[in-house]
């Protein structure tokens, strides 16, 4: 295999102080998006070709997916790209500094569907607080599966960890994906099944805001 620690799509976060701001990876001041268990990179590529005035990180826990994900980048040239092979629980609480994102994107994580597994689920109330503190205030967090049980468990998740607001009305989900944005792997593979794929949208609230607007409103209240 190719020696790919001279990829310099690779976020080494070895050669920065961190916590990591986009700004000090890419030398620009540009929305940066992330996507959370990338695959094959094939989502992430397309909007980075795209989008040439964004900035995007992909995360990515499978060695041998980040590596094909590379190879394909590279075929491209991209400048606006950096992946990094690391478990996402660990990167949003210990890599990026606060407000670093302005979109973040979660295609089909593992459902671990059976009750004995479902600890593994990553999307969970800590990990959505957590990810809301990178994230600047208003960003936007999409998250797509074609499993309707952990999308049920994501939402409650939502409404209890209190930093992301719903964009789309009661039952909070549509099965149609936005026609612009790329399809992934999953998706593509699970179209053709016929199977049902539950779109999700969300606008970041940040604590300190939401905090302050109770206060803002108990002040009213009491007055
Ligand atoms: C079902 S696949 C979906 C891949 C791709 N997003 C798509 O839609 O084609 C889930 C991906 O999440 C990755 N993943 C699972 N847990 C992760 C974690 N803790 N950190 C980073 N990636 C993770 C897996 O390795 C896998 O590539």
């Amino acid at each position: 295999m190719r020696n790919l620690i001279l990829s310099p799509l690779i976020l080494d976060i070895t050669e920065y102080i961190l916590p990591l701001n986009p700004i000090d990876v890419f030398g620009n001041q540009n929305d940066t998006a992330l996507e959370i268990g990338f695959g094959e990179g094939d989502f992430l590529i397309e909007l980075a070709r795209k989008k040439t005035d964004w900035n995007f990180i992909g995360i990515e826990i499978k060695k041998k997916r980040f590596v094909k994900a590379i190879k394909k980048a590279e075929g491209f040239q991209l400048k606006n790209i950096r992946f990094l092979l690391m478990d996402a629980q660990i990167a949003i609480s210990e890599v990026f500094s606060k407000d670093s994102f302005s979109e973040v994107y979660i295609n089909f994580p593992d459902p671990w569907p059976k009750e004995r597994h479902k600890k593994h689920r990553f999307i969970n109330i800590p990990f959505l607080r957590r990810l809301s503190l990178i994230m600047k205030s208003g960003a936007i967090l999409e998250i797509v599966s074609d499993h309707k049980e952990y999308i049920d468990y994501i939402l409650e998740a939502i409404q209890e960890a209190k930093t992301f607001r719903a964009e789309f009305e009661y039952p909070h989900y549509i099965t149609v994906t936005p026609s612009d944005r790329p399809k992934t792997r999953y998706e593509i593979e699970f179209r053709k099944e016929g199977r049902e794929i539950y779109y999700l949208r969300f606008i970041n609230e940040k604590e300190d805001e939401i905090h302050e607007t109770h206060c803002n409103n108990s002040a009213t209240d009491a007055s």
